[in-house]
């Protein structure tokens, strides 16, 4: 099978979503000696409370596609940065931030446990992704090179240059006009970023060709700023019900692709990047149905 219009992608993310549910399973085990119990279950909850796990999924394919053996220590990996996504959430919720009240379908974790707690429980995620990310390259048995780019990859990712910094200048530009240009880098840093080191932690894991990185770097920018244009669409046009989460960009006066371009035009610019997406694989040599059905999957996503 070599084309994604025949690939049955829906039955491949929901395997997937299996073995990431397992891996964040085992991950908790080991977050729960250490935390004190009452952030033990404002943890557990916000880990387990569902999602589309993405990235780690992106981060295990990525290192079967560049040759990884099947098995579990890539799902370990990938978990590192689900880790880091559910604080990011957790924190994009509160109220000095986006003020959320629902989350996968429930509650925020500071509506049901309060600030203090759910600011506790995020913060208390940050080295358990790294620790994660620890057990995972030993248990993957990659050399020290490899493990050092693979912390990096992570820890830039999540940082100031990454998310954090994203979701500062996202705050920040809520009193300001962004051009399009530096709203493209906002949605890079904040979201395109982490879904970046999915991809490239995968192919660093199973030692990808410098070309190979490089193309998934392409593909990663490409598909992260789809990803939160669709995003920006979705708060738009969907509900509260639907999307499991309330939309409030238009009540926090955000600028979005949406406020710029229209949904229209919006939904075409994140076409053309999945298209982009593609297309940059196919250069890299990295022949994958999956990634390219991932890539329409991100801009048709009704979720
Ligand atoms: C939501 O991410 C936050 C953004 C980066 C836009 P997801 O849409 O991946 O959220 P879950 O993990 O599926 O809930
Ligand atoms: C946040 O973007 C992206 C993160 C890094 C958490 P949004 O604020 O649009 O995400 P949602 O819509 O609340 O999931
Ligand atoms: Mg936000
Ligand atoms: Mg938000
Ligand atoms: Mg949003």
């Amino acid at each position: 099978m070599t084309d994604s219009a025949y690939f049955d992608l829906e039955d491949f993310l929901f395997k997937e979503r299996a073995e990431v549910e397992k891996a964040l399973g085992r991950s908790l085990k080991y977050l729960d000696r250490y935390l004190p119990v009452g952030l033990a279950k404002p943890v557990r909850d916000a880990v387990m409370a569902g999602g589309k796990r993405l990235r780690p999924i992106l981060c295990a394919l990525v290192y079967r596609k560049c040759g990884g053996q099947i098995g579990p220590a890539a799902y370990d990996l990938g978990v590192s940065i689900e880790l880091i996504h559910t604080y990011s959430l957790m924190h994009d919720d509160l109220p000095c931030i986006d003020d959320a009240q629902l989350r996968r379908g429930s509650l925020t974790t500071h509506k049901i446990y309060g600030e203090e707690i759910a600011v506790r429980a995020g913060l208390a995620l940050i080295p358990a992704a790294s620790l994660q990310a620890i057990r995972a390259i030993r248990e993957l048995g990659c050399d020290e090179k490899i493990s050092q780019n693979i912390l990096i990859e992570l820890n830039c990712a999540a940082g100031a240059g990454g998310m954090v910094g994203g979701q500062y200048l996202d705050l920040m530009a809520e009193d300001l006009v962004l051009d399009s240009d530096k709203l493209e880098n906002v949605h890079c840093m904040k979201t395109g970023a982490l879904l970046t080191a999915s991809l490239v932690m995968g192919g660093l894991a199973a030692y990808a060709s410098e070309d190979k990185i490089t193309g998934l770097k392409k593909y990663g920018r490409a598909v992260g700023l789809a990803f939160q244009i669709t995003d920006d669409i979705l708060d738009e046009t969907s509900s509260s019900k639907d999307l499991g989460k309330n939309p409030s960009d238009g009540l926090l006066d955000k600028v979005t692709y949406v406020s710029i371009y229209g949904v229209e035009e919006s939904m075409r610019i994140a076409r053309d990047l999945s298209d982009e997406a593609v297309g940059v694989l196919r250069e890299a040599g990295i022949e994958s149905p999956e990634l390219n059905a991932i890539a329409r999957y991100i801009v048709e996503r009704k979720l």
